[in-house]
């Protein structure tokens, strides 16, 4: 969704924001634009569409050593030159970025107009750049501070003034923002990706928290000016994490990366000597945790399907009544809450306002909230009470891949750590974690069988209708499996439990339909090989996701796709790898914009 970058130093200004603003690309966005500013006033460029477009038009002629750029994703007004960020006063004085929404818009719009305020966008962020140049009195930050008093809603904001050049202030509220600190310059941006290149020593802006920038100094604040001390902490991405590299895609890049991105997610967390897991962001909590009486999770799309397949982990090691919730669905539903129930939010981004909503809903109610997310000092990371990271890397695909299998672990991990202080015998735990230590070795030869999936997409591509079917921990890949082949491939899929088959969605299969069955060895082979049969008879393709050494599979199904065999509850970290490259092939074949999907935005950060 939207990016924010800034930039105030000795350097030239445009290039590095045109530089971070390509790196915000894989948000997703519309339009894009950049002001820059110096002593004589501020110039602002924007422009619906590619950030090629608005490059074309940039005067690159002047320099500049401050500005701010901004990639919209559109909520409020169509995706057109006028609606870009940056907005401003009518003066021209001002400049404006905003991720986020203002909710009383209309009522300060109406209120501005009432005092002669002209509007030329439909936007709710040129809302708050005429009410900063109404209120300022020769003080930007002062006049920003007024701003934000007014102002009900989300915000990640960053505002340059013709009359204090050299300096940006920023404001957060619900939308991430990070202050990169470097050798006289500091940048700002919504996102580690878009600074990444120039320095790793970030400050995380906290909620209710103001920055005042320039090249020097950086002046931190609350709403209500108080004072604030932070200290400047390390980003441990690199930059070839966020590069493309030798790969075609950001997506293949990181379905091949699951290897180390889940090492990475491991180390140092099991002993497999003496069968226990160590999950320090759990210490203080643990106690709590072991007591808890019910676990709820919640995340959104991907991260939801990882829940679902914590719920079973918890409730088949740890023996805690668990349930997954899609987080949009939980904050509206009045949920029974107790200090018994913990909730875990799930999330690659931890920046999904839904589940952000969701995890607030649950801390009001007074539940121990716990994250499993992957970006370090994202909203999530620091409004739960305790958490655990993924550790698997950026992840700039929008198709979540290594996440996934990175939340799955990371579940695994912590119903093994609840499971121990409970019911679960050493000898279990100690085989459980050295099935989980041989994963990432199995994703490994899996991703050396990579043609026979592509030999899948090849064949089935072309069809409009894809149904995904699997029981047990299987049930949540084969939704994801779905979700995969439809976000990036544009093809209808769905996925079920493949049980459910014939309480309706049977109905679909006609000749040659491509059925994608999850049939690894486990405790329901026999019933998911009867609904291979069903598909059959059907005339549907079966497409069967099958163990290794698993002949007879082969004489049901027109192509097997082959997993090494595991413990059931971890093969949903195997049987995703080839459901994950089946739709990037699919897509490719299809010509479609693999990292880019339609539609779509890396990280949701609206209802
Ligand atoms: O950042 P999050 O994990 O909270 O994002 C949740 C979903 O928006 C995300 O998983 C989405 O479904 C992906 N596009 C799936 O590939």
């Amino acid at each position: 969704m939207c990016g924010i970058i800034g930039y105030v130093g000795k350097r030239q200004a445009l290039p590095i924001l045109i530089e971070g603003l390509r790196r915000l690309e894989y948000r997703g966005y519309d339009s894009a634009g950049i002001a820059l500013s110096d002593e004589q006033g501020v110039s602002v460029t924007k422009s619906a569409g590619r950030l090629s477009a608005l490059e074309q038009i940039v005067d690159a002629s002047q320099p500049h050593t401050s500005g701010i750029g901004h990639t919209r994703w559109a909520t409020h007004g169509a995706p057109n030159d006028v609606n870009a960020h940056p907005h401003q006063d009518g003066a021209g004085r001002f400049a404006v970025i905003h991720n986020g929404i203002i909710e009383n818009d209309r009522a300060l719009r109406v209120y501005l107009q009432r005092k002669g305020v002209e509007f030329t966008s439909e936007t709710d962020t040129e809302v708050l750049a005429q009410l900063i140049a109404q209120l300022y009195n020769g003080d930007l930050e002062d006049a920003v501070r007024q701003a934000l008093h007014e102002v009900s809603g989300t915000y990640g904001m960053a505002v340059v003034c013709a009359d204090e050049p050299g300096v940006i202030v920023a404001a957060r509220k619900g939308s991430p923002l990070i202050i990169g600190v470097g050798q006289g310059e500091h940048l700002l941006a919504s996102d580690a990706a878009a600074i990444l290149a120039h320095t790793t020593q970030v400050v995380y802006l906290g909620d209710g928290e103001m920055a005042r920038i320039t090249a020097d100094e950086v002046r931190l604040t609350t709403l209500d000016a108080m004072p604030v001390a932070k200290d400047v902490e390390e980003i441990e991405w690199s930059l070839d994490q966020i590069e493309l590299g030798w790969h075609e895609h950001f997506m293949l890049k990181e379905i091949v990366e699951q290897p180390s991105s889940l090492k990475n997610c491991l180390r140092g967390r099991i002993n497999l000597e003496e069968g226990a897991v160590r999950l320090g962001g759990l210490v203080d909590c643990t106690r709590e945790l072991t007591r808890a009486k019910r676990i709820i999770i919640v995340g959104c799309g991907t991260a939801w399907h990882a829940a679902l397949v914590g719920e079973y982990l918890f409730e088949e090691l740890a023996r805690i009544p668990t349930e997954t919730e899609y987080a949009s669905e939980f904050r509206y539903r009045n949920p029974v809450l107790d200090d018994g129930t913990v909730v875990i939010s799930v999330s690659q981004s931890g920046e999904t306002a839904d589940t952000i909503a969701a995890l607030t809903e649950a801390k009001q109610r007074g539940a121990l909230t716990l994250g499993v997310v992957n970006v370090v000092g994202s909203t999530m990371a620091r409004e739960t009470d305790a958490g655990v990271y993924l550790h698997v890397g950026p992840e700039i695909g929008v198709a979540s891949t290594k996440a996934f299998t990175g939340q799955v672990t990371v579940l695994a991990l912590m119903a093994c750590y609840l499971g121990r202080r409970k019911h679960l015998s050493s000898t279990a735990a100690a085989q459980f974690n050295a099935a989980l230590a041989a994963v990432p070795d199995h994703v490994e030869k899996i991703l050396t069988a990579a043609d026979e999936c592509k030999a899948v997409a090849q064949k089935y591509s072309d069809r409009d209708n894809w149904l995904y079917l699997g029981r047990g921990y299987n049930y949540p890949v084969a939704l994801e499996g779905a979700l995969k082949l439809k976000e990036i491939s544009y093809i209808h899929a769905e996925g079920l439990p493949a049980a459910e088959m014939k309480h309706g969605p049977i109905a679909l299969i006609t000749d040659g339909m491509p059925v994608v069955v999850i049939a690894t060895a486990g405790s329901q082979y026999e019933k998911i090989i009867n609904n291979i049969q069903e598909v059959r008879t059907r005339g549907g393709s079966v497409i069967a996701i099958a163990t290794e050494g698993d002949r007879e599979i082969s004489q049901l199904a027109e192509h097997v796709i082959y997993v090494p065999d595991t413990l059931e509850p971890l093969q949903p970290l195997l049987t995703a790898i080839p459901l994950q490259l089946i739709a990037y092939h699919a897509a490719v074949i299809r010509g479609c914009n693999v990292d880019k999907p339609r539609n779509l935005a890396k990280s949701v950060t609206v209802e």
